[in-house]
């Protein structure tokens, strides 16, 4: 058995102290060590994107990526997308108005992969965002929603950075 690994995280702008074994995937840290349960476990194997969350503002599929491998470093779950005030992330409000869900369970990974892909400039048009979204499997087939979804967010970034 390895030893556990105390590691220091910052988790939605918090610093956390984790004891862990070292391999212990971000996934089950988040879930399992800080009881943040909105990141989702689907496939375990990288397939579905529910577990995505976002490392130093870039995407990354959790249940790929050890603890250990984000220690120091800034992890932003869909717990820390909503703003200071409260107010909804525009990629959550968009998705709240467009109905882009139906159980819900890709919903938390559809919304920071969809906040990660405008951020990256992958949000020009529809066909574009299907290609970028691809990781994010939905079984319930909500995609038309979504994509509508994302471009409405990603015109609400681009209006509050001008
Ligand atoms: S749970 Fe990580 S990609 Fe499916
Ligand atoms: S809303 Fe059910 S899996 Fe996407």
């Amino acid at each position: 058995m390895a030893e556990n690994l105390r590691l220091q995280l910052e988790i939605n702008g918090q610093p956390h102290t984790l004891l862990v074994d070292p391999r212990v995937t971000l996934l089950d840290a988040l879930r399992e060590h800080l009881a943040l349960t909105g990141t989702k476990k689907g496939c375990d194997q990288g397939q579905c994107g529910a577990c995505t969350v976002h490392v130093n503002g870039k995407r990354v599929l959790s249940c790929l990526t050890l603890a250990a491998q984000v220690a120091n470093q800034s992890v932003t779950t869909i717990e820390g997308m909503a703003n200071a005030d409260g107010s909804l992330h525009p990629v959550q409000a968009r998705f709240l108005e467009h109905d882009a869900f139906q159980c819900g369970y890709c919903t938390p990974g559809q919304i920071m992969s969809a906040a990660a892909c405008i951020e990256e400039g992958h949000a020009g048009s529809a066909d574009e965002i299907r290609e970028y979204m691809s990781g994010n499997i939905c079984r319930c087939g909500a995609y038309p929603n979504i994509v509508e979804a994302i471009q409405q967010a990603a015109a609400d970034l681009s209006k509050e950075a001008t």
